[in-house]
C-alpha cells in the first residue's frame, strides 16, 4: 500500500550554491504529492536525494526506518528496490528497444526467468498503453510514449514508491491530459506512494492529493493541494497564474530594485482575475479499482482540517460535498448516492459507510479506456487486475475522489 516518505530538516548545497535548506515534509502513504516549482529550484536534486543518489549535508529521508542519507551503500540499495523513478529526461538506452529498455531492470535486480521477465514487461506496456509496441526504438517514438516507455520500466520492480520527473516537458496539453490521467489510473491500480515534479499547472492542480512548491533554496509550502491552490503567498500566486509580476524573474529571482519597480508600474494587461479555480481531481477511469489512497487521504485531510488555512478548508470541504455528489460514472446499476448536504461533519468512521444495499458484483464493463491515440492499435489495457497488491474491490462505492 505505498510506504511513507519522511524528510526531515533536508538541506543540499554544491559547493557554495544552496540548492535549498531545511526542507521537511511527509509523503503519505499511496497518495500522490507533486512539488512545484521554477526551473532550477532543485526539483530533481530533491528526488534524487530521495532515493540517496544525492547526499544532502544535513537532514533525513526517513523510509522504513532506514535514512536514505547517511545508511551505508548496501542498506541504500536495499531499499532502492522499494522505488521506481522515471527520470526527466527518459532515460531509455537509444539501442535497445522498448522490450529490452522495459526489461532491463529485471535483468539488473532479479534472476527471474525469460518467460517470468516477459509476462512481466508486457503487463506494464499493456498498463501504460504501449502494447503492441515491444519493437520500437525509442528514436522511432513520439515523445509521449517514450514517456509511457519510461513508466513502464519504472513500474517493473512493482515500487512502493514512484517518483516521476517532469513527465510533462515536451508533451502537448492533450497528452499531458492523458498522462494525468494515467499517473491517477496507475496510483489506482497499484497503491503506491507517488511524488511527481512537474511545473505544470495542469497536472499540479488535476492530478495530486498533496502539493508542495520549492523556491527561494527552500520549500514554501506543503500540504494538500487545496493549501497551495488557494495560497495568497506571492510566489505561489505567481507561479498558478503564469503571471510576469511576482517575485520569479525571467531567469531567476527578482532582485528589490526591479520588484519595487514593477509595484509601481505593475503590468496593465495582467489583471487580477481573483482566485484561482481549484479544478476537479482526476480520478481513475472506467474499470479502474478506485484509490485507496485516496481513501486513506480523506480521512487523514478530515483530521488536520482545523489546522489549515480557512481558505483552503472551505476549498477541501466544497470539493468533498462536489465529489459526493458526483455520479461515479460507469455502473448504470449502481445506486445513485443521495447527495446529502453538508454531510461532512465529524470525519465518518475510516473505511467504508455501510455497504448499501447489494453492491454489483461483477466489475462494471470497462469503458472506454482514456489512452493517448498515438500507440499502434492494440487491446485496452487490462482493467483492475492490476499486478501488483491484492486486486482491490470492485470499484463502484469507496472509488470516488
Ligand atoms: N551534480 C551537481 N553538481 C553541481 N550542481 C548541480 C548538480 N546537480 C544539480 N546542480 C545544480 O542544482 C541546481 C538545481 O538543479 P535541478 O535540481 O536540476 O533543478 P530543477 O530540477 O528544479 O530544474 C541547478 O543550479 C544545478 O546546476
Ligand atoms: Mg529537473
Amino acid at each position: 500500500m505505498g510506504i511513507e516518505v519522511v524528510v526531515e530538516g533536508l538541506s543540499k548545497s554544491f559547493g557554495r550554491q544552496t540548492i535549498w535548506q531545511d526542507v521537511s515534509l511527509t509523503l503519505p502513504a499511496g497518495e500522490v504529492s507533486v512539488m512545484l516549482g521554477p526551473s532550477g529550484t532543485g526539483k530533481t536534486v530533491f528526488l534524487k536525494s530521495l532515493i540517496g543518489l544525492i547526499k544532502p549535508e544535513r537532514g533525513r529521508v526517513m523510509i522504513n526506518g532506514v535514512d536514505m542519507v547517511s545508511s551505508s551503500e548496501r542498506r541504500l540499495h536495499e531499499i532502492r528496490k522499494l522505488f521506481g523513478i522515471m527520470f526527466q529526461d527518459g532515460a531509455l538506452f537509444g539501442s535497445l528497444n522498448l522490450y529490452e529498455n522495459i526489461a532491463f531492470p529485471l535483468r539488473e535486480h532479479t534472476k527471474k526467468k525469460e518467460s517470468e521477465i516477459r509476462r512481466i514487461v508486457l503487463e506494464k506496456m499493456d498498463m501504460v498503453g504501449l502494447a503492441g509496441a515491444e519493437g520500437k526504438l525509442p528514436g522511432e517514438i513520439s515523445g509521449g510514449m517514450r514517456k509511457r516507455a519510461g513508466l513502464a520500466r519504472a513500474l517493473v520492480l512493482d515500487p512502493e514508491i514512484l517518483l516521476v520527473d517532469e513527465p510533462d516537458s515536451g508533451l502537448d496539453p492533450v497528452r499531458t491530459a492523458y498522462l494525468s490521467q494515467l499517473l491517477i489510473d496507475l496510483n489506482a491500480q497499484i497503491d503506491a506512494t507517488m511524488l511527481i515534479v512537474t511545473h505544470n499547472i495542469d497536472i499540479a492542480s488535476t492530478v495530486p492529493d498533496n502539493m508542495g512548491m520549492l523556491f527561494r533554496r527552500g520549500l514554501v509550502t506543503f500540504g494538500p493541494r487545496e493549501v497551495l491552490l488557494t495560497s495568497e503567498e506571492p510566489v505561489v500566486f505567481q507561479f498558478l497564474r503564469g503571471r510576469r509580476a511576482g517575485p520569479i524573474g525571467m531567469s531567476e529571482e527578482k532582485d528589490a530594485a526591479t520588484l519595487a519597480m514593477e509595484q509601481a508600474q505593475g503590468y496593465p494587461d495582467e489583471e487580477d482575475d481573483g482566485p484561482f479555480k481549484i479544478p476537479r481531481q482526476l480520478r481513475p477511469s472506467p474499470g479502474m479499482p478506485p484509490r485507496k489512497g485516496a481513501e486513506r487521504r480523506r480521512e487523514r485531510v478530515l483530521g488536520m482540517l482545523h489546522q489549515l488555512p480557512p481558505p483552503a478548508q472551505q476549498a477541501i470541504l466544497e470539493n468533498m460535498n462536489a465529489e459526493a455528489q458526483r455520479p461515479v460514472g460507469v455502473a448504470p446499476e449502481l445506486p445513485q448516492r443521495s447527495a446529502a448536504k453538508g454531510s461532512y461533519g465529524p470525519a465518518p468512521a475510516p473505511g467504508h459507510g455501510p455497504a448499501a444495499g447489494p453492491v454489483p458484483s461483477p466489475r462494471p464493463a470497462p469503458g472506454p479506456r482514456l489512452l493517448p491515440p498515438d500507440p499502434p492499435p492494440g487491446p485496452p489495457p487490462a482493467g483492475p487486475s492490476g499486478p501488483s497488491g491484492p486486486s482491490g474491490p470492485p470499484p463502484g462505492e469507496g472509488g470516488r475522489w
